[in-house]
C-alpha cells in the first residue's frame, strides 16, 4: 500500500479552494481557528511536488499532511475522536492529542495523491496515530535536538512545520542540510514571533495574569526558537541554505482571530461531543462545519489583513535549497 505510493511519479496535490477549507474544518472542526490556519498552510503549499525520497519532521498525527496529499476522510472521522482521558491527565497543559487508542479510526474515503517515505516525531503516540493513515512509508520517533538518524543527501524534499518548537535549533537546520540532495529542497512554513504581539497581551494590565493565562494555555513556552524574519534568515545562511522563494501566509487578523479561538474550551467540547450518540455528533458536526466554513471563508486568503496600517507575517513558508 505504502511503496504503490512512495513509488507513484511526483505530483502536485489538487484540492479546489472551496474543498480544502471543507477538509480541513471537518478534522479539526472544533479549533475552527487550527482549521483555517491549517488550510491557509496547505494552500500556501499547493503549487509544490514532493519529490522522492520525502521527510515530513515533527509530522505528528499525519492528519495534516494526509489532507494537503488530497487524502480524504469520511466526514465523521476528526481528530477528537480519541485523546487523553480526563482521569490520565495531570494538568490543564497536558497535550489531550497524545494519546491513541482503539477509538481511533480514521475511515479514508479518498487515499492521498502521493506518499511520504518518512516522517518523524517526539510523540511515539502520535505517530501510532499517523501508522493508520497509509501515508508513511517509515515512522521513527526522534527529538530535533539531536543529530538526524539519517544518511547525508538521503532526500530530495525535507519539509517541517514545527522547527521553532526545537530548542538546538542551529543543529537542527545544520542537519537538514545534510540529509539533503545537493538538488533538492527544504520547505519550512515557520512561525514568527510576531504572533507574540498579534495578542491580547499588551491588555494584560486590564485583563489580569490569569485571564492571559486561560487564553494561552502555555503555548509560548513550547516554542524556544521563536524569531524574526531577519533571525531566521541568518540562521538559514548559516546553516549554508538560500533562500529559493518566501512566501507570506499568515497575517495579523489571521493571527489576533487564532490567538483567541477556542482553545481554552475545547477540552470541554471534545467531551460533550464525544458522550452524545454518533447520530447527534454526525448531525451537530455537519452544521458546525457548515457554518465555520462560511465564517472563515472571508478569511481564507493569505493577504488579508483588517487592521489598519501594515505589520510583519504571522507565518512564511521558505523554500530552501542548499547554497553552492
Ligand atoms: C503543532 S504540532 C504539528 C504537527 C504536524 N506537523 C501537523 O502539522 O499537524 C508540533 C509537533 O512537533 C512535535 N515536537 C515538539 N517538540 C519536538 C522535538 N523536540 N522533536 C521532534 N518533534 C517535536 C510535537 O510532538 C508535535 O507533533
Amino acid at each position: 500500500m505504502h511503496s504503490a505510493l512512495t513509488e507513484a511519479k511526483v505530483v502536485v496535490p489538487s484540492i479546489a479552494q472551496d474543498q480544502r477549507l471543507h477538509r480541513f474544518m471537518n478534522a479539526y472542526w472544533l479549533r475552527p481557528e487550527n482549521a483555517l490556519w491549517m488550510a491557509l498552510r496547505s494552500q500556501a503549499l499547493s503549487d509544490i511536488s514532493w519529490a522522492h525520497r520525502s521527510i515530513d519532521l515533527s509530522c505528528g498525527d499525519g492528519v495534516f499532511s494526509f489532507l494537503h496529499a488530497g487524502g480524504q476522510f469520511e466526514d465523521d472521522f476528526d481528530v477528537f475522536t480519541s485523546i487523553l482521558p480526563q482521569n490520565q491527565r495531570n494538568d490543564e497543559k497536558d497535550d489531550i492529542f497524545d494519546h491513541c487508542d482503539g477509538r481511533y479510526k480514521p475511515v479514508i474515503v479518498s487515499p492521498p495523491q502521493y506518499g511520504i517515505d518518512v516522517g518523524t516525531d517526539l510523540k511515539p503516540n502520535l505517530l501510532a496515530k499517523a501508522g493508520r493513515l497509509g501515508l508513511y512509508e517509515e515512522l521513527e520517533v526522534h527529538d530535533n535536538n539531536q543529530p538526524l538518524p539519517f544518511e547525508t543527501h538521503a532526500f530530495q524534499t525535507v519539509y517541517c512545520n514545527s522547527i521553532y518548537w526545537v530548542e538546538n535549533i542551529d543543529q537542527f537546520l545544520a542537519e537538514m542540510s545534510r540529509i539533503t540532495a545537493p538538488d533538492g529542497q527544504i520547505l519550512l512554513e515557520v512561525k514568527m514571533d510576531s504572533v507574540l504581539r498579534y495578542t491580547l497581551e499588551s491588555h494584560r494590565e486590564r485583563l489580569g495574569d490569569r485571564f492571559l493565562d486561560i487564553i494561552g494555555r502555555g503555548r509560548a513556552g513550547t516554542w524556544p526558537s521563536m524569531g524574526d524574519q531577519a533571525q531566521w534568515e541568518s540562521r538559514f545562511a548559516k546553516a549554508g541554505l538560500s533562500i529559493t522563494k518566501a512566501t507570506s501566509f499568515v497575517t495579523r487578523t489571521h493571527a489576533h482571530i487564532w490567538d483567541v479561538g477556542l482553545r481554552p474550551i475545547a477540552p470541554m467540547l471534545i467531551e460533550l461531543a464525544n458522550s452524545v450518540t454518533a447520530q447527534t455528533r454526525s448531525r451537530v458536526k455537519k452544521q458546525w462545519v457548515d457554518l465555520f466554513c462560511e465564517l472563515c471563508e472571508p478569511f481564507f486568503q493569505a493577504d488579508i489583513d483588517l487592521l489598519p496600517g501594515g505589520d510583519e507575517p504571522a507565518e512564511i513558508l521558505y523554500e530552501l535549497k542548499q547554497t553552492v
